[in-house]
């Protein structure tokens, strides 16, 4: 089947009550580890790329990638995403390169680094929104913002100085139209989230519960969503790494908000990690070797296990067949229809 959009995908998650993982990429192998781990798992996959991500991979071969993935794994509903754009020059281009879903995120300015004004957020967002519905495409949108940086994209804050508002999400929904929101609870992007285990209090749980409540119908993302699990650290570690003890968003955390709302659940660093510590190994015991794929098929498996495991845990697991694809024309006239109506 053809790329379909993220809508279809996170509506039929909220009918099913589930989450589905969007995970990034930048190369071949990380596309392979996703496909093959949606395969093994019969899982819809949300593939998604960031700026950083389009320029190392030039992003045409990302999307011939992609429409590889689409013909080698048929049965499986592939999204192409675009992770926080910056700008809505970033999100109108990738759209004209074929992605079927954009991130607008406004919450930053152009630069990806300074916090935005509300009217900001809302006048790019909406503008974005207009061009993508017509071709049938999501939008999903970010109020408040995360902490950390990544691929040079983020404010460098805490994870909790803007946290979500929900008034303000209240708002930007009804003003932007978009079909998912990015809320900030206290997470934040790459390895070192948290220095100790973090409890639902220190993630702010409360606050997207209220927010699913105000928004009942709005599929919710939470970003920053790696785990950071301690053994893909340790194997890191054991082969000459140099991480810091550090801690990321426990999984019955990211369960709790799939069953208030939360659809999209991003994930990264897990597989950074998994791929770094899968290379090392191989680098450490087996010095002899300079053939790539000796460390690059480790690393793709690495990768393809932990995907595997997060959509087993998100609950979208099994749910690849469970309906059609809907086409981008069909979706942008259902987008008409509900603005004419
Ligand atoms: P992690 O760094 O927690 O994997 O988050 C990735 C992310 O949110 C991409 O937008």
């Amino acid at each position: 089947m053809p790329l379909v959009s993220m809508r279809q995908l996170l509506d039929e998650a909220a009918k099913g009550a589930y989450g589905v993982g969007a995970f990034n990429v930048n190369n071949m192998e990380q596309i392979q580890a996703i496909m093959e781990a949606a395969r093994e798992t019969k899982s819809p996959a949300i593939v998604q790329a960031s700026r950083g991500a389009r320029s190392y991979s030039q992003d045409r071969f990302l999307y011939h990638l992609m429409l590889a993935a689409t013909e080698l794994y048929p049965e499986i509903p592939t999204v192409l995403h675009l992770d926080h754009g910056n700008s809505v020059e970033t999100c109108k281009s990738a759209i004209a390169m074929g992605f079927t879903s954009v991130m607008m995120d406004g919450s930053l300015m152009p630069d990806g680094k300074t916090p935005s004004t509300f009217e900001y957020n809302v006048k790019a967002t909406r503008e974005v929104v207009e061009t993508a519905h017509s071709k049938g495409i999501t939008v999903e949108g970010e109020i408040g913002c995360l902490g950390g940086i990544e691929d040079g994209h983020g404010a460098g804050l805490d994870g909790l100085s803007h946290l979500t508002d929900p008034d303000q999400a209240v708002e930007f929904v009804g003003q932007t139209g978009v079909d998912a929101l990015a809320i900030a609870i206290g997470t934040s992007h790459g390895a070192y989230k948290f220095t100790s285990k973090p409890t639902g209090e220190t993630l702010k749980m409360d606050r997207l519960l209220e927010i699913h409540r105000r928004l009942p119908n709005t599929h919710l993302v939470m970003h920053g969503s790696s785990s950071v699990p301690k053994d893909l650290q340790d194997i890191i570690n054991q082969y000459g790494g140099k991480l810091k003890p550090t801690w990321g968003v426990p999984i019955e955390e990211i369960q709790l908000g799939i069953k208030n709302g939360v659809r999209k659940i991003n994930v990264d660093t897990d597989n950074r990690l998994a791929i770094t510590g899968a290379i090392r190994k191989v680098f450490a015991e087996k010095p002899e070797e300079f053939d790539p794929r000796s460390y690059l098929k480790p690393a793709r498996d690495a990768m393809k296990k932990v995907v595997a495991l997060r959509m087993t845990q998100f609950g979208q697991a099994g749910h690849a067949g469970d309906y059609a694809p809907i086409s981008l024309e069909e979706m942008a006239k259902r987008y008409q229809r509900h603005l004419t109506a």
